[in-house]
């Protein structure tokens, strides 16, 4: 495992991308991404769920298995889906299974209501990315994506979890769309680095989901992500031109 720590240090910028599948597992890792995370957004990127609360563990493990025979380099990490860490003893063991199913490191979302559920995946000595800010699974009692850390109540709680999860065991933090001056603030206040989505760009390390970086979900794009391709688009191109070709080929 990289030193994420001493990248931090160093002030070398963290990436991290997600995949679902062998093909874009093997392709991120071998374009030198740091961390692919086999991210429970899987649900609405892939599956076609609404969000990312009907995703199931058996799911997770399926996926990660396939991310698991594409990587070589990046560390892979596997998203703990909802209602799978309600106990210290149930994070555990869901933990475990991902590892299990190829997976050097998990993560799951929260923080200072999470450390008791974080201590036990770091004290069985499995490697934890935390995730706070915006939470996805609890996008239906939050009311949607919104931004975190606009008052000052909200961004000293933000940096409270910050503190928390360094203190429990984790080796870096997801910061999900919070006001950019508070990403900064927690990234200066903590050693570990914080990887940030749309959380401006003073945060220690980036992170996208794949799909919206490559323009492979053309029907929702987050406001804060600058595509790099238009994958769907050729998708598109190219199965018109198949439906061409077959169509007006010679019936004899
Ligand atoms: O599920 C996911 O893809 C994630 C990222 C958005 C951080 O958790």
């Amino acid at each position: 495992m990289k030193d994420f720590r001493q990248m931090k240090q160093r002030g070398e910028k963290i990436t991290a991308l997600t995949a679902y599948d062998y093909p874009t597992a093997r392709l991120l890792d071998e374009s030198g991404i740091d961390i692919m995370l086999v991210g429970d957004s899987v649900g609405m990127v892939v599956l076609g769920y609404q969000d990312t609360t009907d995703v199931t563990l058996d799911e997770m493990l399926h996926h990660t298995r396939a991310v698991a025979r594409g990587v070589k380099q990046a560390l892979l990490v596997a998203d703990m889906p909802i209602h799978t860490y309600e106990t210290p003893k149930r994070a555990e063991e869901t933990a475990r299974k991902l590892v299990d199913a190829g997976a050097q490191a998990v993560k799951l979302e929260g923080g200072v209501s999470h450390v008791a559920q974080i201590g036990a995946i770091t004290n069985a000595g499995i490697p934890f990315m935390a995730h706070i800010g915006m939470l996805p699974q609890s996008v239906r009692e939050q009311g949607g994506y919104r931004i975190k850390g606009r008052t000052e109540s909200e961004a000293e709680a933000l940096l409270a979890d910050a503190r928390a999860v360094e203190q429990a065991g984790a080796f870096s933090v997801v910061l999900e769309i919070v006001v950019a001056e508070v990403a900064k603030q927690i990234s200066n206040a903590i050693e570990i680095p914080t990887i940030g989505i749309g959380s401006g760009e003073h945060c220690d390390g980036q992170i996208l989901v794949t799909h919206d970086l490559i323009g492979l979900f053309p029907w929702f794009t987050p406001k804060f992500v600058s595509p790099e391709a238009r994958v769907a688009e050729e998708i598109r191109r190219a199965a018109r031109a198949f439906i061409e070709r077959t169509k007006s080929s010679d019936q004899g």
